[in-house]
């Protein structure tokens, strides 16, 4: 069964995207098939952060009736398969619902050839973001420790997140591991009074100025910067959804003596 997970924010620019790509990235590194869907038609943004031009998109299946297998693409240098979403070509919230249901339909479908989904949604609490956050069997919440973000971030658990699925929270931007176990605390702790239920703490990913140079420069970010704070912040991320014991670069095969 592939784990679909959706990484949402009230709050916009908390680093949604980077995150989806970067634990994408990091999920392979480990061996395992990974889908990444961007989601934000409004504002989509994986392919600029990873430097692609994509011949089809998810504007093509969801206007054109394009089969969404066939806007899958492969990128060599992540290992991911993505579905691009496409700038300016409007909100998902603006989809007549029967044509976000067929999408999700399709979603379910091709799902099954991965171990990991991962849906790069708009930020906000819009009706369309609630039903991708629906579909997903996990939701990770994204903020940081501005109170701005916190408060959105509360409402989107409030609002978007089905009480039978697990929530993730996701500290990024965090000054330091400690600061970013407070500003989690303070959110899981406002969630369990006033909402009784308590998100598990997803991972913490500290503020790393290299995160800018490689978005600049549209590289993969563990391509880039494998050895970076927040390269290995990603790969604790990745680590804990997955599972898995180890979430190092596989070593690079020496040259034959
Ligand atoms: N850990 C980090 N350290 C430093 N900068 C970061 C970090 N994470 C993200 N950023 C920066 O934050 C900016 C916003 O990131 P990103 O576009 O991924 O956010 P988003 O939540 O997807 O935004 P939107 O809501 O518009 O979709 C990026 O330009 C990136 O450089
Ligand atoms: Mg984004």
């Amino acid at each position: 069964m592939p784990q679909t997970i959706a990484v949402a924010s009230g709050k916009g620019g908390v680093g949604k995207t980077f995150l989806a790509c970067t634990v994408g990235q990091a999920l392979r590194e480990g061996g395992l098939g990974v889908l990444l869907v961007d989601a934000d038609l409004g504002l989509a943004n994986v392919d600029i952060q990873l430097g692609i031009d994509p011949p089809l998109d998810l504007f093509a299946v969801l206007r054109r009736g394009v089969p969404l297998a066939e806007a899958v693409l492969h990128h060599a240098p992540t290992g991911l398969d993505i579905v691009a979403g496409r700038s300016g070509s409007g909100s998902l919230a603006a989809l007549e619902p029967s044509r976000l249901e067929r999408l999700l339909v399709e979603l379910r479908l091709i799902s099954a050839s991965y171990d990991f989904v991962l849906l790069d949604l708009p930020a906000g609490i819009d009706s369309a973001c609630r039903s991708f956050a629906a579909a997903a069997g996990t939701t990770l919440v994204v903020t940081t420790e501005e109170p701005t973000a916190l408060t959105d971030a509360y409402a989107f658990i409030k609002v978007a997140c089905r009480p039978d699925r697990p929530v993730g929270i996701v500290v990024n931007f965090a000054k330091s591991e400690s600061q970013g176990r407070q500003t989690y605390e303070t959110l899981a702790r406002a969630c369990e009074r006033f909402l009784g239920r308590r998100p598990f703490l997803a991972g913490i990913v500290r503020r790393d100025p290299r995160v800018a140079e490689a978005i600049r420069a549209q590289k993969p970010f563990l391509s880039r910067y494998p050895q970076s704070t927040a390269a290995a912040d990603l790969r604790t991320l990745a680590r804990a959804l997955s599972g898995l014991a180890t979430m190092e670069p596989r070593a690079t095969p020496k040259a034959a003596i």
